[in-house]
């Protein structure tokens, strides 16, 4: 089945050229379902294609993060060379993944995944063009590459604190599973914020209206969530009070 087979929506079609030029769609990816908690909570935000077309621009990530938005993707970014083969788990809004694509450029592979069909639609308007990359719809804690060339780096950025505990630790795991002797993972996600940072407060509040899966992140390491933590090495960097953290993996050497 190919990585697009459920789209039913309008997109930009890369040439046949790019086409032929792009690595073969992993073999037998089933779409997901939509899982309940991005319809009982996250429609407006991810599903609901009317709000998606009006959510989907830098302006409204840069507001969300308190304009700490460039900051926090440079960190993954700089991670990034060109001819890395890297895994973003999910699509974010504005013009991440584009140049999360452009830096890993012609001679990597850059994959993008996500759960909704207008999601991947977006992802594909932005980096659909570019022959190296492939936008998949697979559930990010279910999502296999190629084990033969495995990914270098995998990235999620600001997906976890979305999604229920349970969920988080599948999607952790996976992440790791993936990540080979020689590579990282990369979390870019929310953290608790100092009791000093008047950000904690605001946080507080949009946690309780909109947030419900969130404050677990303040509450537990990403570490917390892996079931095999201690065969990686973890770095934390906090930035901004304590609101985001940048946590890096590693495999542990013999
Ligand atoms: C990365 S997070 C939030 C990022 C940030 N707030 C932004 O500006 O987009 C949002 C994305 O995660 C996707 N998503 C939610 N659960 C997922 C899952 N289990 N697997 C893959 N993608 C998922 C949603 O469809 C959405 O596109």
């Amino acid at each position: 089945m190919s990585d697009t087979s459920c789209e039913t929506l309008d997109l930009k079609r890369p040439s046949p050229a790019a086409d032929a030029r792009r690595p073969a769609p992993p073999a037998a990816v089933v779409p997901p379902e939509v899982p309940a908690y991005m319809h009982e909570v996250y429609d407006w935000a991810y599903v609901n294609p009317a709000w998606v077309r009006w959510l989907d621009h830098n302006i409204v990530v840069k507001t969300l993060l308190f304009g700490n938005d460039r900051r926090l993707m440079r960190r993954y970014l700089e991670r990034l060379r060109p001819g890395m083969r890297v895994w973003q788990v999910a699509h974010v809004y504005g013009d991440l993944v584009r140049l999360a694509a452009q830096r890993v450029g012609p001679d990597g592979a850059f994959d993008l995944t996500d759960i909704t069909p207008i999601q991947i639609a977006h992802g594909k308007r932005k980096i659909g063009a570019l022959p190296w990359t492939r936008v998949i719809r697979q559930d990010a804690g279910i999502h296999r590459g190629d084990a033969s060339k495995p990914y270098d780096l995998v990235c999620s950025f600001f997906l976890l604190h979305e999604v229920p505990d349970d969920w988080k630790r599948r999607i952790v795991d996976n992440m790791l599973e993936q990540v080979p002797a020689s590579g990282e993972a990369i979390f870019v996600d929310y953290h608790a914020p100092a009791r000093w940072q008047p950000v904690r407060y605001i946080l507080k509040w949009v946690n309780r209206l909109l947030e419900p899966f969130a404050e677990a992140l303040w509450e537990h390491e990403i570490a917390h969530f892996a079931s095999r933590a201690d065969e990686f090495e973890w770095h934390k960097e906090t930035i901004f009070g304590g609101v985001y953290q940048i946590v890096r993996a590693r495999r542990r050497q013999p």
